[in-house]
């Protein structure tokens, strides 16, 4: 059975977008191979979090991944901090990432960009770390979007560069893995984009959203002034609740929508009220477990405790190897 693994960055609730374009994925996922799915909180300490915050957000990622469907039995959950192997794996694998071709990835000089006072090692070693997340389980397949692309080619330039070095057929290589074949565009709704918790409260909608609030976020949402010819191209804006809709709502909903719209007859206001109850159907279920599990330390103390057990074994396995093809050996 292949291996997949996947994190999530442990910076804040889960949305629609997170949902529908990755975690749903991973449920189905379980079934049919050797998966890891585990929290980056190791990656989410380049920003600084507080002792608190970091805790929180990690229980709150754990807490949605039950949630959402992930389970125990069928997958590996863990978090990234309970498997040490992975940490030294990335010392390992930080010999041999160069300074140039990490200054050169994307979201580094994004990074750079956006937060020029915070420029830290770990933030250009990010890629060297997901290498570390990858390789400890010798994965082959990895669901991630593609603004995870060049990581992943990192990853895979790591590993075979290990190969390389000590001339060993080592590390598999990872490529990035769509399990539906059809990738789901979740925009957000502010009228550009897709769904984002960076872009602003109002963009996104949580899992854990309340009813009221999910309605609230919705009838915000930036439309335009309407179609005024038949058949009229869709702004953006216009365009993202359509596959909003497509997302959450039946195909008939959409189609009425859609027809509304092209004879011109569309009110902006129905489309979104749909839409609203229709990602509240979507949601409530998983709201509500949230809810119950938010309430039950025993069973996320067992949960996070299984899944390091399980991911621990992996992972002791690869580094016990990597040693020895290293050259760490007992006297
Ligand atoms: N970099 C990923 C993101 O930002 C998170 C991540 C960390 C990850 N390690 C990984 C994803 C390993 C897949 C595999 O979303």
């Amino acid at each position: 059975m292949e291996t997949v693994v996947s994190g999530i960055r442990s910076t804040g609730k889960l949305h629609l977008g997170n949902y529908y374009g990755a975690v749903k994925n991973f449920v189905q996922m379980q079934n049919e191979y050797n998966c890891f799915f585990f929290i980056a909180d190791l990656h989410s300490l380049t920003t600084h979090p507080t002792p608190g915050d970091l805790h929180g957000s990690v229980k709150q990622v754990l807490i949605e991944y039950l949630a959402a469907g992930i389970d125990p039995e069928k997958a590996t959950i863990y978090v990234q901090s309970d498997v040490p192997e992975i940490s030294e794996l990335y010392l390992y694998l930080n010999m041999n990432a160069y300074m140039g071709e990490l200054e050169r990835s994307a979201s580094f000089k994004d990074k750079v960009r956006s937060n020029p006072d915070n420029v830290n090692a770990g933030l250009l070693t990010y890629p060297v770390l997901m290498a570390a997340d990858i390789l400890i389980h010798k994965a082959t397949k990895v669901p991630v979007g593609k603004d995870q692309e060049q990581h992943l080619e990192m990853s895979r330039t790591f590993g075979n560069r290990f190969n390389r070095l000590y001339n060993k057929e080592y590390f598999p290589e990872p490529f990035a893995f769509n399990f539906s074949n059809q990738l789901v565009k979740v925009p957000g709704l502010d009228g550009k984009g897709k769904m984002g918790k960076s872009e602003g409260e109002g963009n996104a909608v949580f899992l854990s959203d309340e009813p009221e609030v999910i309605r609230k976020k919705v009838m915000r949402a930036v439309t335009d002034s309407g179609p005024t010819k038949e058949n009229e191209p869709k702004a953006e804006a216009v365009q993202n609740l359509f596959d909003l809709l497509k997302v959450v709502s039946s195909i008939d909903t959409y189609n009425h929508f859609d027809g509304l719209y092209n004879n011109c007859e569309i009110r902006y206001g129905d489309l979104k009220k749909q839409l609203a109850e229709d990602m509240i159907i979507a949601t409530s279920p998983m709201r509500e477990k949230i809810n119950d599990l938010s309430k039950n330390s025993s069973f996320l103390r067992q949960v996070a405790k299984h899944g390091a057990l399980k991911a621990r074994e992996s992972a002791s396995s690869t580094l016990r190897e990597v040693r020895e093809i290293i050259g760490f050996r007992s006297f």
